[in-house]
This record gives C-alpha cells, structure tokens and sequence, in this order.
C-alpha cells in the first residue's frame, strides 16, 4: 500500500535520505530504526507529504503523495509524535478527541460513538470530562493515540511516541496499539530507539546516514547484529545477555534465553 521509489532528500546542501526504496503492505508492523539523524523521521515526513522529496516518488494506495494529493494523503494518515503536549487542541479530553473528527466532516451523532468507543480502546474512559493539560505523560500518550484512531486512519505512524513512558508504559501502549491493529487491521510504522519493541514486528528497517540499509524479519535482521553494532545501535535485552555469556551475536527471545539459563 505503500510504495517509496528511489526516493532522496535534501536540507540545503546536506542530502540527508539516499536513494531510498520499499514497499509496505496493508496491515503489516514495521520498526524503523537507526542512529540520531539518519533519517527516519524525514522519512516519516515524506511519507505523509509534510516534505517532498527532491527525486524519486512515493503513492499510498497508488495514489502520489504530492501536494494536489495532499488531502487525500492526510486522510489516510494519522501520526503521533513523541511529545503529546504539542497535539492537545481541547479544553477537555472528550473536546480534544472530536476536534479532529470536526475537521475531517464526521457527523455529531458518529463522533460521540468513536469517541466513547476509542476511549475505551485505549483505556481512558473515567478521563473523558478532564484536562488534557492535567494528565500524566503516558495518559496524553494514550489520548493521542484514541484521536489518531478516532479518524480511522489506514496508516498510523509512531515517531518514537513512547520515548517519554516508563518501561511498563511503553510495553502498555504498544499493547493497546497492537489489540486495535489486530481489530481495525491498519499498518503501522513505529519509530524507536528501544531495540526490544521491534521484537514482534512483521519487518525491521534499519536506517543509517540516510540509507535504508538493512530490512527483513526481526530475527533476520538481528541475526547480522554485528552490523547493527558497527553503526551504533544496541541488541535487544535478551541478544545482549547472550552476547556477555557467550560471545557470539545471534537472534535469541527472551524465552529461549531462560531456558538456556
Ligand atoms: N528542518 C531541518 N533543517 C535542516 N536539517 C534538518 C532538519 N530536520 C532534520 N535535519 C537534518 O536531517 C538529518 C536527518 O534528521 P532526522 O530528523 O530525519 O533524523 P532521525 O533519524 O529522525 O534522528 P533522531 O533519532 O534524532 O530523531 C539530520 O542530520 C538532521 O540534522
Ligand atoms: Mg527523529
């Protein structure tokens, strides 16, 4: 459903995506990841139109991502970044989650279902009549989450939206994002630095100084972990216990680990 073709960008003279090409289909998970300014969120950029790029192209259920695309792009489109703070519009949770369906055309009667119904999804039901301004990092966390949701995006994009939560906070939310994926089947591109959070996805892309340089399954990609090591990155919890007792860099799970232990 989404097709990037020998895509490059440029800030100025700094070309800072190279040649960058891949397909991903309806429904799947992927993990971006890589080093502070390879590109990802440029790429997250281009994908949702917000930037074009300067060679290549990019279409999203065939359809171009250009500027005379732009409002059929954004439908499609729901992104939520890594610090909520920036996306409240509402004086309250409820206000805040119906502002975007307002802007999208949804009828008064469907947006009170969506929003009772996302604000279940994500758990935040007893927050409906508060503050948005008032909730903890991980609860605004889980707001725009249901506000993405609410507009039923085909696409939602992760920038590294659990980079502020505590460990139990972030295995929460990818959890809730991963019930409602399995229910309303949308794709999803995750962002993030936390190696063990690309462990369930469909296919990891490994992003290093604008190049797309590594996709595949998790175990495919961490099984050439001493690549992932020349360019910067950690291993995955279980990978990195693995690798102190015995030396060798290989894919392992943390299950598969304790029985070794
Ligand atoms: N608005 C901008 N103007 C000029 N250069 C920019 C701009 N935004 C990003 N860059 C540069 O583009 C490169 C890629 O940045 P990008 O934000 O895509 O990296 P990233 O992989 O998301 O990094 P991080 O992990 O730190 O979020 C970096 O060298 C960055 O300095
Ligand atoms: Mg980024």
């Amino acid at each position: 459903m989404i097709e990037v073709k020998n895509v490059h960008f440029s800030y100025g003279e700094t070309e800072v995506l190279k040649d960058v090409s891949f397909t991903i289909e309806q429904g799947e998970w992927i993990s971006v990841v890589g080093h502070n300014g390879s590109g990802k969120s440029t790429l997250l950029k281009l994908i949702a139109g917000i930037e074009i790029p300067s060679k290549g192209t990019i279409t999203i259920n065939h359809i171009p991502v250009d500027e005379s695309h732009i409002y059929d792009i954004h439908k499609q489109l729901g992104i939520v970044f890594q610090n909520p703070d920036n996306q409240f519009v509402g004086t309250t949770v409820e206000m805040d989650i119906a502002f975007g369906m307002e802007n999208y055309g949804v009828e008064h009667d469907e947006m009170h279902k969506r929003v009772d119904e996302v604000l279940e999804a994500v758990n935040m039901t007893a927050f409906k009549t508060h503050e948005p301004h008032f909730l903890s990092g991980g609860q605004k966390q889980r707001i725009a989450i249901a506000g993405i949701l609410a507009l039923r995006p085909n696409i939602i994009i992760l920038d590294e939206a659990t980079s502020m939560l505590d460990p139990a906070g972030r295995v929460d939310i990818l959890n809730v994002v991963k019930s409602l994926q399995e229910k309303y089947g949308f794709t999803v591109i995750h962002i993030t630095h936390y190696l063990d959070e690309t462990l369930t996805s469909d296919r990891i892309f490994v992003m290093n100084q604008g190049e797309l340089m590594m996709t595949g399954t998790p175990e495919a990609v961490f099984n050439q972990g001493e690549k992932l090591i020349k360019i910067g990155l950690s291993l995955p919890f279980a990978m990195e216990v693995y690798y102190t007792l015995y030396g060798d860099v290989r894919f392992i799970s943390e299950s598969e680990l304790y029985q070794l232990l």
